[in-house]
């Protein structure tokens, strides 16, 4: 665990303020993010990378809120974004548009337009349909869109299924087959610019190996494609480094990972993409809850929190391990448990079967790793407003998003008037 997650004096602090503190301002649930953390992340990836000439994008959707973006945009960082949403939030967020990727296998006509307008480095192209589409967007603008083309390395990540996406049989990318034919086509077409190579193929990847393998084939094609003449000025090898969810996990550093990437693309003639996501942002945040119950029945025992699927969905749908910490304190594990939520539904839960400290009605509880996809996943489902959001850097700590009121949540909504 990072250094600036302490127990002092049988509290738990985030950089130098006390969870219990923030809980008691901002209520719970809450997010808590520390900038240190997110910084270090950061931090540890340019050095790792140093010697080769690398861009790092933060993929938004990891922790798309404005004050992170922010951060990031002051560490000096490029943008991986998904949607028209996204850029705005960049935009808003003070990030440099020059340096952000536009990726996604379904961008719209409007989408396409607006990222064009904004100056973006390049589109990460997913079909041939959408690099037609490109196309005619970039004529209808007087200018060529810069494109790379996502092309689909068939490797098996050996991460959850959900988040495998570069099997042969996933709908992301081109089939690495037909790469060199669909850049031909894009060669030939005027409202496009060539400019890059692009794969993704996977996230919480722990092994490097999976890496190695796409990154050699991308090099073997960008090779290929230089020597036809295709202009690659980078090669973007997406994101997908995996994190420790358990204090016992140890995963590939930056550095390791820049280890076996320089000995790829040294010497090359195109610049290095990276589109981390969660290794930026996962360990740097968490989840506080309250308990609010205890249940004990005959099989199981049950601790009910007032956090729920609605705030944090990826142990329901990637039965995800988060470790589960007592703020005033650290205590012993001594009974299994599952820790659950007030959603109508069996798979909302935080934990299952977890050895747990004996807690009680009133007890706060940090639910680690919650940085990223946690908050950017969250819902309003059971009508239960979104939580709210706090950065803590050093002593202080800011709301960076107000927990949702009701009315936020009904605003869009009315009872329709028919005429019959
Ligand atoms: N680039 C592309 C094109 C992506 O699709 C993704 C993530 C990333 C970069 C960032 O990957 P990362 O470095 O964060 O692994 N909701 C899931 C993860 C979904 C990942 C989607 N794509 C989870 O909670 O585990």
């Amino acid at each position: 665990m990072h250094n600036s997650y302490q127990y002092r004096d049988g509290e738990f602090y985030v950089e130098d303020v006390p969870v219990r503190k923030i809980a008691e301002s901002a209520g719970t649930p809450c997010y808590i993010y520390s900038y240190a953390v997110l910084r270090d992340a950061f931090l540890s990836y340019r050095d790792a990378f140093s010697g080769i000439d690398t861009l790092l994008c933060y993929s938004v959707k990891a922790n798309s809120n404005l004050a992170i973006l922010n951060a990031f945009a002051g560490l000096g960082a490029g943008f991986d974004i998904v949607s028209m949403g996204e850029l705005i939030r960049v935009k808003r967020a003070g990030g440099d548009l020059s340096k952000v990727l536009f990726s996604g296998v379904g961008k719209t006509e409007e989408e396409m337009r607006a990222a064009i307008e904004a100056g973006i480095l390049f589109f990460n192209v997913e079909s041939v349909e959408e690099l037609r589409l490109l196309n005619k967007v970039g004529l209808e603008l007087g200018t060529k869109a810069p494109v790379a083309l996502r092309v689909n390395p068939d490797i098996d990540p050996k991460t959850h299924p959900y988040i495998s996406t570069g099997f042969k049989k996933s709908k992301f990318g081109i089939e690495i087959g037909r790469a060199v034919e669909v850049y031909e086509e894009a060669g030939s077409m005027e409202g496009i610019r060539v400019t890059a190579i692009d794969a993704h193929i996977g996230s919480q990847i722990f092994e490097l190996t999976p890496f190695v393998d796409s990154l050699t084939k991308l090099v073997n094609l960008a090779d290929d494609l230089i020597d036809k003449g295709v202009n690659i000025e980078y090669i973007d090898i997406g994101g997908g480094l995996g994190i420790s969810y358990k204090m016992d996990e140890i995963p590939p550093n930056p550095k390791e990972y820049a280890d076996v990437i320089a000995g790829l693309v040294g010497g090359k003639p195109y610049k290095l993409v990276l589109e981390p996501g969660r290794s930026l942002v996962g360990n740097a945040g968490m989840l506080v809850t309250k308990v609010l119950f205890l249940k004990e029945g005959t099989a199981k025992k049950f601790v009910i929190v007032d956090a729920a699927m609605n705030d944090l969905i990826r142990p329901a749908f990637y039965e995800s391990y988060h470790e589960i910490l007592t703020v005033s304190g650290p205590a012993k594990a001594v009974e299994k448990v599952d820790v659950v939520g007030p959603i109508c539904e069996s798979g909302d839960f935080l934990a299952k079967d977890r050895k747990f400290p004996r807690v009680k009605s009133g007890d706060l509880l940090a639910v680690m790793s919650a940085g990223a996809y946690g908050f950017a996943m969250s819902s309003n489902y059971n009508t239960r407003p979104r939580a709210p959001e706090v950065l803590v850097k050093g002593g202080e700590f800011r709301v960076v998003r107000k927990r949702e009121t009701y009315d936020d949540m009904l605003s869009g909504e009315s009872i329709p008037e028919f005429g019959g």
